[in-house]
Parts: C-alpha cells; structure tokens; sequence
C-alpha cells in the first residue's frame, strides 16, 4: 500500500471514529494530499533510477540481495579502547558477556552482538577514558591493510567522526609515532577532536596526535612527510541514502561522477603526501565502481606520480581489480566499505613546492 493510500485508510477510519470517536485527528486536508502524492512519486522515480543504475553495476540476480542488505539497519562492533580501564569494561559488560562474540578477522579486540542487539553506551573509566568506540567492523579492517607499525608517521587525510583515527592510534607508540588527522569541516573537526580527547589520554594525545583543518583536496604542503596516508573518502554513501528519505530523494547518477572527481584529487593529494615507498589506504563506503576501483585506475593510469597496487591479506571481503569489497550481503551485514591499498614507487617530475604562503592552512586550536 502506497504512503498515499496508507495515509487515505487512516483519514478514512478517523472519518468512521468521527461518528463515535476520536475527533482530534481530522482527515488529510487536499494540500498534504497533493504533497504526499508528489513526494511518493519523486521517491518511486528516485528509486526506479537508482536500481537500474546500480543493477547494471552489479547485476540482475545480485542486486536485490544486495540491496536488501543495504536497507537492513547497520551493523556496529565494540572497538575496544585500550586505554581504558580493562576491570571497569568487564564489571559493566558482565551481563551482555553471553551476547558478545570477538571478531576474529581484525587484530583490535573488537566485539559484536550475535543476537544484533543493541550495545550498551559507551562511557568514561575510572581515570575519565571512554571505554569503546561503535562502528562498522569493516571500518577496523579497513585500517587493518595498512599494517601499522608503532613508529609509524601517519596521515589521516579525511578523518571526522573519527572512528579510524581512534583505531590508528590504537597501535602507535606514543614516543616514536604520530598521527596527522586532518578534516575541511569545522563542526566535524571539533567532534573529531573531542573523540580522540574523550578516548586517549593526555599525555599521548600530546605526544603523538596532531589534528589539522585543511582542504583535502589540495594537501601538498607536506610532500613526502608520511610513511602510511589513509583516506577515507567522502562518498555517495548508498546505505546512509537508504535510510534518509529526504537525502533519497536528491540522488541521482551523477552524484558517484561528482564524487569521484573530488575523491581523485584527495587521493592525488595522498600520494603527493607519502613518502617515495610508503602507502596509501583509500576506502569509501560507496558500492559504484566509479567511486571505488575506477578511482585507483585513474590514478595508476593518468596520476603524474607513479603508483602501485599492493595485495592485501584480509580474512573476509570479495576482490575487485584494484581492491576488496567488503558487501553486507555476504559479510553478515558488515559494509558497504571498498578499500584499496597502493605504494608509490617513485617522485613526481613536474612537481614545483608551492609557496608556503599559499597553502590553505586553516586550523581552529
Ligand atoms: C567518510 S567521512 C570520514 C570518516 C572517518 N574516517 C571515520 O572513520 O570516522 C569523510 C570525511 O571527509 C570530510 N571531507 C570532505 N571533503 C573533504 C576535503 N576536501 N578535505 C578534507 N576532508 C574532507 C567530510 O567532512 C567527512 O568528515
């Protein structure tokens, strides 16, 4: 039954309550009506493009599967902190133990409800630590791929709320390694920042976390600085869009080619940052392949420094030419995330350092 028709029933058994009920609630007046029936139409036309769309991508008899995945709610995991008190967590999860399974596919203790219920919410420690970070495992393994050393030097080029930023700093050392978390959005920066306060102590925020507010797109004041460049790129995000009507409703193909222009020249940016041997990581949480692997091709095929795709080894997740799909529909509900990981092999000749004046530095301390 169409919202429409939906909402014509109930005017209908008010209209019968009416005579003997509940007069609060009047029938829809003909303007909400028309409006309604706007909104449904524009929702049906939306969504018939969107399947053709991303049928032709992925196929007739995956994509129902898939999208059916996409529309159930997400599912989260517990990124354990270990900064935080161990006795403290155990005392307030004694009474979910039972209901909690640890992932086997990430390194991070990281635990997931096998009844898909609800975690209970995180809070602070005994020293004022939040206990555990709740996202997507898929977002843990992301960070997994680059393989972190303590001693890494480490970019964060897209980094707010903050989930893969908590996780990096998870397995740096706080005297050897440091962590560059950088986020174009104020509202978001600050969030970013009272995350990574909320989670890690003082004096390893002090020592190895620095967060910056810089256009991503145009990173290159710190040519070759960093071993390891992560880039979680803003995307069409399908299965955010699944679930917001209003954002719905302003799809349409060309977001993915708009996307995709914005997210080579983040990566460009990436790849100008790493140092000659280092890598980058970039994930979206996008299904079209024009956010994903064709990104990376643009970037092997046309990008003036040169790149290289790196093999991951990952316990879960399907291969794509340049990467790995992680899709809810085969993973138990973990996903959407792509990531792809990619070395670069040599310095960019065309490359002249910018004048420091130029650079778009913008950060709110
Ligand atoms: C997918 S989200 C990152 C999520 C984050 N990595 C996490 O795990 O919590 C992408 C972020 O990139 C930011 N962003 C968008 N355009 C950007 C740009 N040109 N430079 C830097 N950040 C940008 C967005 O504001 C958004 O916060």
């Amino acid at each position: 039954m169409s919202e429409v028709e939906e909402e014509k029933r109930k005017g209908g058994q008010r209209g019968n309550k009416k005579n003997g009920g509940d007069k609060k609630k009047p029938a829809m007046s003909k303007k909400k009506e028309k409006e309604l029936q706007r909104q449904t139409e524009k929702r049906n036309a939306v969504m018939a493009t969107f399947n053709k769309f991303y049928e032709e991508e992925w196929g007739a008899e995956r994509w129902p599967k898939l999208l059916e995945a996409l529309k159930k709610p997400v599912r989260h995991c517990m990124m354990m902190n270990k900064y935080a008190n161990v006795e403290d967590v155990k005392l307030k999860l004694k009474d979910s133990l039972s209901d909690l399974t640890m992932l086997d596919f990430v390194s991070i203790p990281c635990y997931a409800s096998k009844s898909h219920s609800r975690f209970p919410q995180p809070s602070k420690d005994r020293n004022n630590i939040t206990d555990y970070y709740i996202l997507d495992a898929g977002s843990v393994l992301a960070t997994e791929a680059l393989d972190i050393q303590p001693d890494d030097q480490i970019l964060d080029i897209c980094a707010a709320p903050g989930g893969k930023t908590l996780s990096v700093l998870q397995r740096l050392d706080k005297k050897y390694g440091r962590l560059t978390s950088n986020e174009i959005a104020s509202d978001r920066r600050r969030r970013l920042r009272q995350v990574i306060e909320s989670y890690i102590p003082p004096d390893v925020v002090e020592e190895s976390s620095t967060v910056v507010g810089k256009d991503g797109t145009r990173y290159y004041g710190e040519p070759e600085q960093y071993d390891k460049v992560l880039l979680d790129a803003p995307c069409s995000s399908e299965r955010h869009l699944l679930h917001d009507e209003k954002e719905f409703e302003l799809w349409s193909p060309k977001r993915s080619i708009v996307n995709a222009n914005r997210q080579l020249s983040i990566l460009k940016a990436a790849v100008h940052s790493v140092r000659v041997g280092g890598v980058v990581l970039y994930a979206t949480c996008s299904i079209s392949s024009l956010e994903n692997d064709k990104v990376i091709e643009k970037m092997i095929k046309k990008g003036k420094i040169p790149i290289e795709p790196v093999k991951m080894k990952l316990m879960i997740g399907e291969r794509t030419k340049y990467g790995v799909f992680i899709a809810p529909d085969k993973t138990d509900g973990w996903g959407p995330l792509y990531f792809s990981l990619v070395r670069r092999t040599g310095v960019d000749k065309e490359y002249v350092p910018e004048d420091d004046d130029d650079e778009e530095e913008e950060d709110d301390a």
